[in-house]
């Protein structure tokens, strides 16, 4: 059986961290996998994480089955954290369910969509994360682009995705993205996601809005405010989460997928077909990631300090932006980088060849993804002169 099989190239994002871990150059810089990583260039846990793992190991107390919809304290809490006080919690039309990370939320919303529809089409943003498209036809879904990314003027062709997203049929699917897009860093504004909803309304496609960054752009209410505005407009809607970067809990493997309803009774009946949907690909999620998110949230303490350390995360990036486009302009380069402190979140594309990316590791060590997508975490005050200097030199 296994001879009929050809060997598959490593993921494209994945495969940069086995590359970086075996370079032995001193200089090394990882720009490729969106983690958080700190000045030393650690991904460190948060503090309010150890300070929750110290509280569960005291207290829980069973290790029994939770059921395919995971602890329902977080649960609620996620669906408070993505929808503040949002009239669809009021109105009881959103169920909330835990998943094996945000991935895991994508391919049970991918399975959903497929349950309300053989052989669904979805579309996504030109460009999207490079596991999207892999993820959501392994699920058996039609995966269609529109255009996001104005690749010549570094910005938003925003003409170009709402006239496409005007044509889409009714009985589609948009993929979203909430905030910190993977991985152009361009997100929409509050006015265009007014538009983008406007439009889901009237063409009456399904938004399934995909936030794995929430609190990475400009806040945690900010950064949902796009998300909150589409459940204002439909009726209908999934919204995938992740607590990977936000607690900075990648390998506990935590999300969560949340349906809204057209009504309380109705939400329920697709709330049965979700559970069904988990039920058969994995049963029901691991525990030890949502208990600690849980324990966070529902401490004022706990609470308050992963708010600071999350603000602490953001705003590294954001200033590690300014630091890269600076460090460009004081190694002589004339190309305009500017528009890297217009972005948001975790990443930005540079902008330079893959001969260039390429040119990049091989000679100096420094792995991004092909597509020039830079995680711009991977920028410290000791590495960014190397850095500029590299790009300077292959650009
Ligand atoms: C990324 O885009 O780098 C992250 O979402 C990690 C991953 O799984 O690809």
């Amino acid at each position: 059986m296994f001879g009929r099989l050809k060997a598959l190239p490593a993921d494209p994002i994945l495969g940069l961290l086995a590359k970086y871990r075996e370079d032995t150059n001193s200089k090394k810089i990882d720009l490729g996998v969106g983690v958080y990583k700190n000045e030393a260039g650690h991904t460190a846990i948060l503090d309010c994480v150890k300070k929750a793992e110290k509280y569960r190991n005291d207290n829980e107390d069973t290790k029994v089955y939770i059921g395919p919809t995971g602890s329902p304290i977080f649960n609620d809490e996620m669906s408070k954290l993505i929808f503040g006080h949002h009239k669809v919690l009021l109105e009881n039309r959103a169920r909330t369910v835990s998943t094996p990370g945000g991935t895991g939320a994508l391919r049970v919303a991918a399975e959903f969509i497929k349950s309300c529809k053989a052989g669904a089409t979805i579309w996504v943003s030109n460009p999207t994360w490079a596991n999207h498209t892999g993820l959501f036809e392994a699920a058996g879904l039609t995966v269609k682009t529109y255009p996001y990314y104005d690749y010549e003027n570094k910005t938003l062709d925003f003409d170009g995705m709402l006239a496409a997203l005007k044509e889409v049929s009714a009985d589609d699917a948009v993929l979203l993205h909430a905030c910190c897009h993977n991985p152009s860093g361009m997100d929409l504004n509050n006015e265009q996601w007014q538009q983008v909803a406007e439009v889901a309304k009237s063409v009456g496609f399904l938004p399934v809005v995909d936030m794995a960054y929430q609190g990475f752009g400009e806040g945690l209410d900010e950064d949902a405010y796009g998300l909150r505005l589409m459940a204002d407009s439909v009726e209908e809607m999934i919204v995938c989460s992740s607590c990977s970067k936000n607690f900075g809990l990648y390998r506990e493997r935590i999300g969560a997928i949340t349906i809204i309803g057209q009504s309380s009774s109705a939400v329920d009946v697709a709330n049965s077909v979700l559970l069904y949907v988990i039920r058969v690909i994995y049963s029901m999620p691991p525990a030890h990631g949502a208990a600690l998110v849980e324990t966070i949230l529902h401490s004022d303490e706990l609470r308050n300090q992963w708010h600071a350390e999350l603000k602490e995360m953001r705003d590294r990036i954001n200033g590690n932006r300014q630091l890269l486009v600076d460090k460009l302009i004081e190694k002589g380069v004339t190309r305009d980088f500017s528009f890297i402190t217009r972005q948001m979140g975790m990443f930005s594309l540079l902008g330079i060849t893959p001969e260039q990316v390429q040119q990049l590791q091989d000679e100096y060590s420094i792995y991004m993804v092909g597509s020039s997508r830079m995680s711009i975490a991977g920028i410290a005050n000791s590495n960014v002169d190397y850095l500029a200097e590299s790009i300077a030199k292959v650009l």
